[in-house]
């Protein structure tokens, strides 16, 4: 395994997290189970937010909260006095009920609903970050109707192109999001935003794309934003107060993945943007990050049950597991790879190649010719790493409710999101009267 966050390996061979032994979780809360680190989550976000602090007069670090939105990790990422990025009227509410202040949210979207729009100047979030010339009209006129003056923030798209997979890289040229610095489109919207009245311009916004192993391209793309800030100044005479530059930095899904720590991430990406703004004479703004993956990725592990074992000699060795695509559809929608075991014979040489599968109707290949000690049904199989896109991407595919999650932390584990019921699949259901007796 991995040694990620509190995870060890006790002297019975149990794998611990968090002071509990994973074991006693599954019989207690039953699996597909996700469980969560708090230690390791909250020392992430304190690796951002101090990093930040320590080279930036001003500064605030946002959770990207798409990677993982529940009430509870709302309230503990907000107790860490970190903002929190939401991206749909969902997770606004849901960062709320965690306790999150309105004035910490930044709502995101290439897409906002109007009664998103709605909600969230009728509760008063913070910043909100405009995608298109199209949307500032239209906060321009809604601000008007409810005498809101919202602060914005302009997403620039910086044409850097991370290495990362296709789907998930964002900031070139050719991108649904952002208006782009290149052909001027954000020098466009830079001058309606200026002319609407209700609307407060604060500063600038980038994400260039989500699990990049390094920190080269975030400083090509501050710069980018930079530069940009003085085209802004020395076409308008208007200097912008703030600058966020997204998320994106990648966790370790595999041994072999190594990503900067956050903190050297993050001091290598802000001197870069300090060492351009001052070459180019413009004064220091509010910098801010909003990491989601490498905040809550490495802090979640997910337990299943082993069931069948299925030889087919000479070919392969499927096993099965009690989830699948439903719980974390990324291995088939991203090739994604993890490291697996055996969570009660961790200590157990790994020495027999499978391939796992779900139990959905379908190939759903978990993870293929991963080495394990050799699986018997009843083991519970771990997976690291899953903390983020995994439950936030969840389905009920074949009508397989979603799983429970726990946090731990000193020996202690608390039920954050309870499994769903037979009853929560059919809540939304609706049989009309033809049908009945
Ligand atoms: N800010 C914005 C505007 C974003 O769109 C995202 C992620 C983030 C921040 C956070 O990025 P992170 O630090 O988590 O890389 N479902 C995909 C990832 C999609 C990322 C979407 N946007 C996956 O499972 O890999």
């Amino acid at each position: 395994m991995m040694q990620l966050g509190t995870q060890r390996v006790r002297p019975d061979g149990h794998l611990e997290i968090g002071g509990c032994d994973v074991t006693e979780l599954a019989a207690t809360y039953g699996t597909p189970l996700y469980v969560l680190d708090e230690a390791h989550l909250r020392a992430c976000c304190r690796a951002y937010r101090d990093t930040l602090a320590a080279h930036c007069q001003r500064s605030k670090a946002f959770y990207a909260s798409k990677a993982l939105s529940t009430s509870a990790v709302a309230g503990i990422v907000a107790a860490e006095g970190l903002g929190l990025d939401v991206a749909s009227g969902g997770e606004l509410l849901t960062a709320l009920a965690g306790g999150a202040p309105a004035a910490d949210l930044m709502l995101h979207g290439n897409f906002k609903a109007e009664a998103e729009m709605r909600l969230a100047l009728e509760r008063g979030v913070g910043r909100i970050c405009v995608d298109s010339v199209d949307e500032i009209r239209a906060w321009q006129a809604l601000a008007e109707e409810l005498d809101a003056r919202p602060r914005i923030l302009l997403r620039a798209n910086p044409n850097v192109k991370p290495k990362t997979h296709t789907s998930i890289q964002v900031g070139q040229l050719d991108s649904k999001f952002g208006l782009s610095i290149l052909s001027g489109a954000a020098m466009e919207a830079v001058e309606v935003a200026l002319s609407c009245d209700r609307l407060e311009l604060a500063g600038l916004h980038c994400h260039i794309g989500s699990q990049v192993l390094g920190w080269q391209a975030f400083a090509q793309a501050a710069g980018e934003l930079a530069d940009f800030m003085a085209a802004i100044r020395d076409r308008f005479g208007v200097t912008l107060d703030e600058i966020d530059l997204g998320g994106g930095l990648g966790i370790r899904y595999l041994p072999e993945h190594q990503p900067p720590a956050i903190a050297e991430f993050v001091s290598h990406v802000v001197s870069a943007l300090l060492a351009k703004l001052a070459e180019l004479g413009l004064p220091e703004p509010l910098i801010m990050m909003e990491p989601g993956r490498s905040l809550v990725g490495e802090a979640g592990t997910t337990l299943y049950t082993v069931g069948p074992v299925k030889v087919i000699p000479g070919v392969r060795t499927y096993v099965s597991v009690d989830g699948g695509l439903s719980d974390n559809p990324r291995p088939e929608m991203y090739g994604a790879e993890y490291n697996v075991f055996i969570a009660n014979r961790a200590a157990d040489t790994p020495d027999t190649v499978v391939t796992v599968s779900g139990k959905h109707c379908e190939t759903d290949t978990l993870f293929r010719d991963v080495t394990v000690a050799a699986p018997r049904r009843g083991d519970l199989l771990a997976v690291q790493s899953t903390g983020a896109y995994n439950y936030a991407m969840a389905s009920n595919y074949n009508r397989l409710p979603r799983p429970a999650m726990v946090t731990v932390a000193d020996g202690q584990a608390e039920l954050i999101v309870r499994r769903e019921t037979a009853e929560d699949l059919l809540a939304c259901d609706l049989l009309p009267a033809r049908l009945q007796g």
